[in-house]
């Protein structure tokens, strides 16, 4: 397809697989001379901080909705139904009905008060696993903290937390760019389990109110009359897909990021817990879990001298940006001393920045303080961290580590 443009020499296109392949390499060679690239799949993947931190939310731009399903030929079904009710991928006057019951519950000041809960069960994970010597990182420790997190505040019973777990990481594989045709069968089995089991939970507590999470959410939505039935489950689907996979994947990210350095900052972080937050927001930037974030253009956008041509899925790259050196001095360091502000750019910005921040940096500064604190000595087998994809929720491999 020949490349719109205004220059001679145009953005290349890239195949996923080149993308996949080597994603810091390749943007931080294309990014001084290119402000995007194309995709083999006709999305324009934006690569520079200061387009990616205004694009975000510029006007010439709006939340992708159901674009990107419908591209894969996905029309109807469980997970349509999810998609086209969801605040994720909903716009304007629709996104802030949608958002709007929520936001209190999960501001800074609401999650801190989970802080000691997620710390408890961080310490119960590694004391359940102390004599074995090794543990699964990703799926006994990363994956359990947000599920059980998120299970907890919707005051889902224990003995369902295994069920609710596995639906939750079935369906949050959607968000990632990795699912094939070949998964869409599982992925809308587990997306209609979920809504049907979310739909439960509201209709009991509109019944029997508990005073806790999800009796407030029913309550101030029923009060408010501003969201159908579906809406109403679909907000709390779409907290629990936001809410565990990106959590899980960045869990793992930091830990091992910081076990592969192999420098000692591991017992740097266990005499200075202080450091901790900073740890949690470097890694972040290093390896974000979350790679990029997804609109639609709405006119022509015109970067330098380049056109991304209306009507076309942007992807705007915050791997890219976050190691663009024009903001981060000296990127492909790691540095704990760097200041990244207030407002960390892996949440994305604008009316759709992440709503679960608060949470996530709690579960990740909980789960590193826990492992910190009990396992001095941790260190991986005999493998060390692996990631995998360019964009959207990215994938880590499994990661045993060791204290013995
Ligand atoms: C490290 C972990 C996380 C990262 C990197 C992350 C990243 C993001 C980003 C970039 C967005 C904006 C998407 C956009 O503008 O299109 C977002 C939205 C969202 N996130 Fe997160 N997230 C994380 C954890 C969580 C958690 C723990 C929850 C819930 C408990 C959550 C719930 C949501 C929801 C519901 C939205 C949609 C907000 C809206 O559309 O208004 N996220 N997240």
């Amino acid at each position: 397809m020949p490349m719109p443009s205004r220059n001679n020499a145009s953005p290349p296109v890239l195949t996923f697989a080149a993308l996949n392949a080597a994603p810091h390499e390749l943007y931080r060679d294309l990014r001084p001379e290119f402000p995007f690239v194309q995709r083999e799949d006709g999305a324009f993947l934006v690569l520079r901080a200061d387009d990616v931190q205004s694009l975000v939310s510029d006007p010439r731009t709006r939340q992708i909705e159901t674009e990107l399903l419908r591209m894969r030929g996905i029309a109807s079904g469980p997970v349509m139904e999810l998609v086209s009710n969801s605040m994720l991928f909903s716009n304007g006057d629709t996104h802030r009905r949608r958002r709007q019951p929520l936001s209190r519950s999960f501001a800074f000041r609401m999650m801190e008060g989970l802080r000691p809960s997620v710390r408890s069960l961080a310490d119960e994970l590694v004391a359940t696993s102390l004599c074995d010597g090794e543990m699964r990182l990703r799926d006994d420790y990363a994956a359990a903290i947000p599920a059980i997190t998120i299970a907890s505040i919707l005051g889902i019973p224990r003995s369902d937390v295994p069920l609710f777990t596995s639906m939750a990481y079935r369906v949050s594989k959607v968000l990632t760019t990795s699912w094939t045709q070949a998964d869409l069968p599982d992925i809308e089995a587990a997306t209609s389990e979920l809504s049907a089991y979310v739909a439960a939970l509201i209709d009991d507590r509109r019944r029997q109110p508990q005073g806790d999470f999800l009796s407030d959410y029913v309550a101030s939505v029923d009060q408010a009359g501003e969201l159908s039935a579906v809406e109403a489950i679909m907000q709390i689907v779409s907290v629990v897909l936001g809410g565990t996979d990106t959590t899980r994947a960045a869990i793992v990210i930091m830990v091992g990021l910081l076990l592969d350095r192999r420098d000692g900052l591991w017992q740097v972080l266990r005499d200075r817990p202080a450091l901790v937050p900073a740890a949690v927001l470097e890694s972040l930037r290093y390896e974000p879990a979350v790679a990029s974030i997804p609109r639609l253009s709405v006119e022509d956008i015109c970067l330098d001298d380049y056109v991304i041509p209306k009507g076309r899925p942007v992807i705007l790259s915050t791997m890219s940006g976050l190691r663009d050196p024009q903001i981060f001095a000296d990127p492909d360091q790691f540095n704990l001393l760097r200041p990244v502000g207030r407002w960390h750019p892996v949440f994305g910005g604008g009316e759709h920045r992440c709503l679960g921040e608060a949470l996530a940096r709690i579960e990740m500064e909980e789960a590193l303080a826990a492992l910190c604190t009990s396992l001095p000595r941790l260190q991986t087998q005999d493998q060390s961290l692996r990631i995998h994809g360019h964009a959207g929720i990215r994938q880590v491999e499994e990661l045993v580590v060791r204290w013995r």
